[in-house]
This record gives structure tokens, C-alpha cells and sequence, in this order.
């Protein structure tokens, strides 16, 4: 049996604690298919009335209270806690004994019904295990054991959110993350029990590819012409949702249609249409260095000591992705202002931007601090680009990066890729997308944590941090709506602890 994993405890707030009135009871709430904030309630309870009630399990717990396990399930999840085993084992009660005893103001005696059922199910139908119903209280990596079920809700959310359809898009994200982070294959439904964020369609997605092998759903979507035509407009630089639903109204089906129809474009969108091929052509690991290295040098000659890191996808330790993200600060506060145009007029006089947009910071901690909801879109310093990155710049960045051969495995396999994107005739240089943020040091752990994403991850820490700890999180800051300030961090460490969260790295925050 799969050990059940050891959960992240919700802290209550100081002030909580009442007087203990029953000092031979000490009750341990189970999170698993309670969910954190009904714990955090029923604790809370609890403690108002006198009992005892931990946020950690520890051998002094003489009760466990849980709701809708059965007993194999608690048991799994006790053993799972390695605590002294020479030690009374607690009492495994239901939610109904903790209930009634809130109501009498005392402990009431345990009776039969009190009990967690002993439930008959073949072992292979049992998938013991509590998945945390927040992403961001999870670890996902980039392999997954469900990638059948997770390609197909993945393909759904992309043409929910191609169709402007965001609720339903997070809805099979939610779903496609809860797969990514089980330990094993889903082989039956009966293993989906008590699991978060399964909705009755996402269940009908999986069912039927259980059932026959592929969900028709999302074939249908696949080769749908709608679906086809919002993959090949939404897939240019500049062109969102709206605008492909409008074209697509309006006959056009394809790029080439867009390029024969006439239509006005805006300068992204220009250039979308320009560099198509290339920008849809996924950029590697290796390209992404090497776009850091003219970074770098840009960098050093226009802001001496300022310092670059990479974000997004590449720092998830994906090996390809649409785009390379950077972040660029300098270790004393305010120089980092104005460097954008700076080192965008040093990349441009060097000839490695073929298209630019920037933005000025825009955030102002008075204006845009609890006052207003926090966007999900930051207001840093930002460069949209696509730089030109040639052939020879990717092999320096290559033979700079491998030590000998023998040493380094990979250099084989990279110059092997490069061999092969000697694509498109025989240009010597591909467009990729690259984004540039400038972040000013005090933001910096903020900035990193937001820009790492993944996107879901993202929002679910937003979601986590409003909806369980009442604070404020964007890429700018963490506000605490009950003390009315804000939190301050120097890492990214510090912000997951500030939200009462267990650190997750960033190759684990591939939700
Ligand atoms: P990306 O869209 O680049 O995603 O955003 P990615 O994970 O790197 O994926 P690929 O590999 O490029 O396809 C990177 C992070 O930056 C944040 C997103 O939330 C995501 O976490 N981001 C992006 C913002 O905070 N604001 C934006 O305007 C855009
Ligand atoms: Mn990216």
C-alpha cells in the first residue's frame, strides 16, 4: 500500500486557544477529504469550546477525527506518520462523535456509530492516498504516470481557454494537475474517490478513456475545424482569443487566409505573422542559454552588477517551451531603474531584436496595494520581444557550457538538435519570443515566484493565500488582510512560509 503523504498544516491564528477543560483528550483533525478550510473551522470549534485540538499529529494526540475515510484509510495515513510505536494507539473516530460532542460542550462516549467503517474494496481498486486540494500543497513534477488522461483534459482546458472560456480552462487544468500529482496509474474510477477538483465532466473525460482507450471528446475537439482555426490564429504573436473568434467569424480559417485577406494588423501581430514558423517551432534548452548569454553581456555593459535569472518553463526544468522568461535586478534598490530601455537600445544597436515592446513599471505599493484586488498582471518594467538568434551564437553558447565530451553527455545530444533546427531553408538565425522583466531587489523573491509559474501553480497560490490565509499575493507583493500589512521576503523560501505552506522547488511546481 502507498503510504498516504504527510500533509502541510494549516496554522490556526493566535488567540484561538481556549482553556483546555479536558486535559485527558487531545484531538488531531484529519485534512484529508475534510479540505483545509473546513479543518481549520472545525478546529477552531473545537478549541472555543474548551478541547484541546493540535495542528500537528504527534504521539500526544488521543483522537483522530476524520471525515468520510474508512478505517483501512486512517490506519494507512497513521502509519504513514512514524510515530513512537511503543505508544497507545489513538482512538480513529468519526467527524459525527466531534460533532456531537461540540454540541454537548464535552466529550461524548464513543459508541458504535462512532466507529469508521471498515470498507470491503479489492486493493487494487484502493488508491490510498491524499492529494491536497491546492496545487500549490503539492509536488509535480514534470513525469507523470497519467499522461493519457492529462494530454486529453490539458487539450480541453487549451480550447476553453482558446474559445475565452477561462472558468472552464482552470476547471481541467484543476483536474489534469490532481492526475499529474497521483504516485500511479489511474486504472479504475473507483480510484478517483475523495480526489479534489474532479468534476462530473472531467470524471466523463476519464471514464471514457478508461472505458475505450481514448476520450472522444477531446478527438472530437482535435479535429474540429474550430478548434483547428483557433490553434493557427491564437498560435500568432499578438493575437488572443477575441481577436481569432473575430477573424474566424469572418471566414478566415488559417494564416495564409489572414495573410490574402487584408486585414489590418497591429505591429505584434505584424511580426507574428512575420516569424510564425519560427516563433511555433518550440525553443530548446540550449537556445534558451544562449539568448541568456547575449542577455548577460547586455546587461554587464549597460548596469554593472545587475543580475539575471531564468524564469518561467526553463527554471521548472522543462526542456523546451514557447518562449524564454528572464528577470533582471541589481542588488541595491533603484538602480534597476530605467535599465530596461538600456539594455533594449543595446540589444537593438547589436542587431538581436527583431521586434520590441516596452512597458514602464507601473506599481506603486500606495496605489496598487489592499486597496485593490491584486491583478494577475504585474506592472513591472517588461520587454515583449523576439530576438534573432543565429546559428553561431547557439554552438558559442554550446561549446562555452560543455566542459570535455566525455564529461558532459547531453553536449552530444544538443549539437545533435542543432543539426536538425538548421531548418527553414537555409536561414542561418530563427526568431524566438523572449520576455524581460526588471524587478527592484525588495520584489525580486516575489517577481521569481511569480514568473517561475507554472500558470496554474500560480493561481493557486493566489487562491490559497486569498481564500485560506486572507493575504494578498502577486508578483509585487504578500499582503495580510488581517494585520493590515505587508509580509516582506528575501526568498522564495520565505513566502511559502509566510503562506504556512511547505517550500515547493521549482521543478515541482510543474502543476
Ligand atoms: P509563460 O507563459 O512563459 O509560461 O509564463 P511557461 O511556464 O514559461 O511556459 P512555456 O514553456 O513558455 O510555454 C511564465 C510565467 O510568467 C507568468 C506566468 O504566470 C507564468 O507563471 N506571467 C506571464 C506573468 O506573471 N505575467 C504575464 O503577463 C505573463
Ligand atoms: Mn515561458
Amino acid at each position: 500500500m502507498v503510504p498516504l503523504k504527510r500533509r502541510r498544516v494549516v496554522k490556526s491564528r493566535p488567540g484561538d486557544k481556549g482553556p483546555n477543560k479536558f486535559p485527558l483528550v487531545v484531538l488531531f483533525l484529519l485534512e484529508r477529504k475534510m479540505g483545509a478550510s473546513r479543518r481549520v473551522f472545525l478546529s477552531q470549534l473545537g478549541r472555543k469550546k474548551g478541547f484541546q485540538v493540535e495542528d500537528t499529529f504527534s504521539d500526544g494526540v488521543t483522537h483522530v477525527i476524520s471525515e468520510n475515510n474508512c478505517g483501512a484509510e486512517v490506519r494507512t495515513w497513521l502509519d504513514s506518520q512514524h510515530q513512537g510505536q511503543g505508544r497507545a494507539q489513538p482512538c480513529l473516530l468519526d467527524i459525527s462523535w466531534y460533532t456531537e460532542s461540540m454540541r454537548a460542550g464535552r466529550p461524548v462516549p464513543i459508541l458504535d456509530r462512532h466507529q469508521l467503517q471498515e470498507q470491503q474494496t479489492e486493493e487494487a481498486d484502493v488508491m490510498l492516498l491524499s492529494v491536497p486540494s491546492y496545487a500549490c500543497q503539492r509536488k509535480t513534477t514534470l513525469q507523470n504516470h497519467n499522461s493519457v488522461f492529462t494530454d486529453a483534459l490539458t487539450l480541453l482546458a487549451e480550447n476553453a481557454e482558446m474559445e475565452d472560456e477561462d472558468g472552464r480552462g482552470v476547471a481541467f487544468r484543476r483536474a489534469a494537475a490532481v492526475l499529474k500529482a497521483l504516485p500511479k496509474a489511474v486504472t479504475s474510477m473507483k480510484q478517483l474517490n475523495g480526489l479534489p477538483c474532479l468534476g462530473d465532466h472531467c470524471q466523463r473525460v476519464i471514464r471514457d478513456i478508461l472505458e475505450n482507450g481514448i476520450s472522444s471528446e477531446a478527438e472530437a475537439t482535435r479535429q474540429s475545424e474550430r478548434y483547428n482555426a483557433l490553434k493557427a490564429l491564437t498560435g500568432i504573436f499578438g493575437v488572443g482569443a477575441k481577436t481569432a473568434d473575430r477573424w474566424i467569424r469572418d471566414g478566415i480559417r488559417s494564416v495564409a487566409m489572414l495573410r490574402d485577406s487584408g486585414h489590418a494588423l497591429n505591429r505584434a501581430q505584424l511580426a507574428g505573422l512575420q516569424y510564425y514558423d519560427d516563433i511555433n517551432q518550440p525553443v530548446t534548452r540550449a537556445e534558451a542559454d544562449a539568448i541568456g548569454d547575449i542577455v548577460e553581456r547586455a546587461v554587464a555593459s549597460v548596469l554593472p552588477g545587475a543580475q539575471i535569472s531564468l524564469t518561467g518553463g526553463f527554471r521548472r526544468g522543462k526542456l523546451t517551451g514557447h518562449d524564454v522568461d528572464f528577470l533582471i535586478t541589481h542588488p541595491e534598490e533603484g538602480r534597476e531603474e530605467g535599465l530596461m530601455p538600456k539594455v533594449v537600445s543595446w540589444l537593438d544597436s547589436q542587431g538581436f531584436l527583431l521586434y520590441q515592446k516596452t512597458m514602464r513599471n507601473s506599481y506603486l505599493e500606495s496605489k496598487d496595494g489592499p486597496a485593490r484586488p491584486p491583478s494577475s498582471m504585474d506592472r513591472f518594467e517588461r520587454c515583449f520581444s523576439i530576438f534573432k538568434l543565429t546559428t553561431e551564437q547557439k554552438q558559442e553558447a554550446l561549446t562555452a557550457e560543455a566542459p570535455t565530451e566525455s564529461q558532459h553527455p547531453e553536449s552530444q545530444m544538443k549539437c545533435g538538435e542543432l543539426k536538425e533546427t538548421g531548418h527553414a531553408g537555409h536561414k542561418p538565425w530563427r526568431a524566438v519570443r523572449v520576455d524581460l522583466v526588471v524587478s527592484p531587489i525588495s520584489q525580486f523573491a516575489f517577481a521569481l515566484l511569480g514568473w517561475t509559474g507554472s500558470k496554474l501553480f500560480e493561481r493557486e497560490l493566489r487562491r490559497w493565500a486569498g481564500y485560506e490565509k486572507a493575504m494578498s499575493l502577486s508578483s509585487h507583493a504578500l499582503y495580510d488582510n488581517v494585520q493590515k500589512r505587508y509580509l516582506r521576503a528575501a526568498s522564495e523560501q520565505e513566502i511559502f512560509a509566510h503562506l504556512g505552506l511547505e517550500y515547493i522547488p521549482p521543478a515541482e511546481r510543474n502543476a
